[in-house]
């Protein structure tokens, strides 16, 4: 029986909400067909966004948008996407399948999606190849409440008052597809665009993203925090969860018992990759003022047979979910440096948290993670561990059991906990200090590793209710079946 302790009297610090942010690009189906079908769509929309779709997104309590990319920020001119949509440029969207992006998803089409999501907008600005005025005209156009050249062209373009822009990127992938640039010149030309990047809005301050490293590229973020550090609010990490290697990834949904154990092993490095790149930051700035900021993560597998290479669509099965539930409590336990990540990409690209065929919609496994450890949310971290022995092959191993608990305002306790064994369950103990439990309650998500949801069987993954376990004085002991995430609510 494994030991689970959490500790109320050891309050950490605040989960940002944020941290279950999602990430939309300009690629593949993700903004069209995914999120925006138009206005004269069949598709039941509402002003051209997919009713079922933001439906989803509201239940799931998506709290944070990050839009329009990616590499596709970076060759993004935001005055193509504004004005009427029948006379917007149509452009080569180079990056992803050399498709013509026709502009008819911009900037006030985000916006509605933001106001119907009621969540936050995260905005990635264009340093690659676009200008410095560019971009500070982008942020003057969407929150200036006056009398400025673009405040009156965001009124003539149909809006009288400025949106709330919460965070803004400047650049993504600066040492890649947004200009290939080395740290201490992209740290010198963010200095550069991020002076610009004014805040229009008062103390509604914006908050500045710097383009942070790639996985395990420490040199840069040591650069980045030297040389740009005290003009950023973030630094953003990408780290995606590649199971074999980038030439030949590996399929979604049929995968061997090793490549399940070098997908979870992959996925829960990002744990070592976050402290790495924390210890530096924390040299340069002990304060802890710059947060850690993971725009873009999430498994990437081969694209399903017969899709569009470049269009990233994947499915997604019980493995995936299990990537989920281990880095989203990776990601809670580092609450007081990390303050949002963006799982990529929402809908139809990557690791979605819902797949689209026409008007049909159906909900991934990760889709069912979100949505349970949105409980989380706002919540004060607490001090838990749980004792957690290795599984897997001869060849890869991982930590059996990973968790994190939070105890909301109301002093409820929600614990998340995974089980990466494919064919083990797991017994727990699990005692919470200095408490006397009322009453336990739990819900699961499990099935068998390579289970994933289909048009046609929309439910073979889904969350359920969770009763193997038995209330104690202080706790409860409980059996989580192989392969589940379970969260557990706990009232003293
Ligand atoms: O999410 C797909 C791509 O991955 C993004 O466009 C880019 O930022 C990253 O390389």
């Amino acid at each position: 029986m494994e030991k689970y302790l959490i500790n109320p009297n050891q309050k950490i610090a605040e989960i940002s909400k944020d941290i279950y942010g999602n990430f939309s690009e300009h690629l593949g189906r993700c903004i069209y067909e995914g999120l925006f079908v138009g206005k004269n769509s069949d598709i039941p929309n509402v002003n051209g966004m997919r009713i079922d779709v933001v439906n989803a997104l509201r239940e799931m309590r998506l709290p944070v948008l990050r839009w329009p990319g990616g590499c596709f920020a970076d060759e993004y001119h935001w005055k193509d996407g504004i004005g009427d949509p029948a006379g917007r440029k149509k452009m080569i969207n180079t990056h992803w399948g050399g498709v013509v992006e026709d502009n008819s998803f911009g900037t006030h089409e985000f916006f509605e999606l933001i106001d119907q999501l009621g969540c936050d907008a995260y905005i990635a600005g264009n340093v690659g190849s676009g200008t410095v005025r560019e971009m500070s005209e982008w942020i003057e156009y969407i929150t200036f409440d006056g009398t400025s050249p673009m405040a009156d062209l965001r009124k003539a373009n149909g809006r009288e008052k400025p949106w709330k822009l919460k965070y803004f990127g400047v650049g993504n992938e600066n040492w890649g597809c947004g200009g290939n640039m080395d740290p201490y010149y992209y740290a010198n030309t963010y200095r550069r665009y991020q002076t610009y990047v004014r805040n229009y809005a008062g103390n509604d301050r914006i908050f500045k993203i710097a383009c942070g490293p790639n996985a395990e590229d420490y040199n840069w973020t040591d650069e980045l925090m030297k040389t740009a550090g005290r003009h950023m609010d973030g630094l953003a990490l990408h780290y995606y969860t590649v199971t074999n290697d980038w030439g030949k990834k590996g399929s979604a949904t049929q995968f061997s018992d090793d490549e399940y154990y070098r997908c979870l092993r992959k996925a829960y490095h990002i744990d070592e990759v976050i402290r790495r790149h924390l210890e530096i930051m924390n040299r340069h700035d002990p304060s802890k003022r710059v947060k850690l900021i993971v725009d873009e993560w999430g498994t990437w597998h081969d694209v399903e047979p017969g899709t569009n290479p470049g269009f990233l669509y994947q499915q997604n099965a019980m493995r995936d979910a299990i990537v989920a539930g281990m880095s989203l409590n990776i990601f809670n336990k580092h609450a007081d440096r990390i303050r949002m990540c963006n799982i990529a990409q929402t809908i139809n690209v990557l690791q979605s948290v819902a797949l689209t065929d026409g008007a049909d919609m159906v909900l991934t496994p990760t889709y069912y993670i979100f949505k349970m450890y949105k409980a989380h949310q706002n919540n004060t971290l607490l001090g838990s561990y749980i004792t957690s022995p290795e599984t897997g092959t001869d060849g890869e191993r991982v930590p059996s059991l990973t968790e994190s608990a939070s105890e909301d305002a109301n002093g409820v306790i929600y614990s998340t906990v995974t089980n990466t064994d494919m064919t083990r369950a797991a017994e727990i103990k699990c005692q919470v200090a200095d408490s006397a439990v009322k009453s336990v309650k739990a819900e699961i998500v499990t099935g068998k590793a390579d289970a994933y949801n289909t048009f046609e069987n929309k439910n073979a993954v889904g969350c359920a209710e969770f009763t193997d376990f038995v209330k104690t004085e202080d706790g409860f002991t409980a059996k989580l079946p192989a392969c589940s995430v379970v969260r557990f609510t706990i009232e003293r």
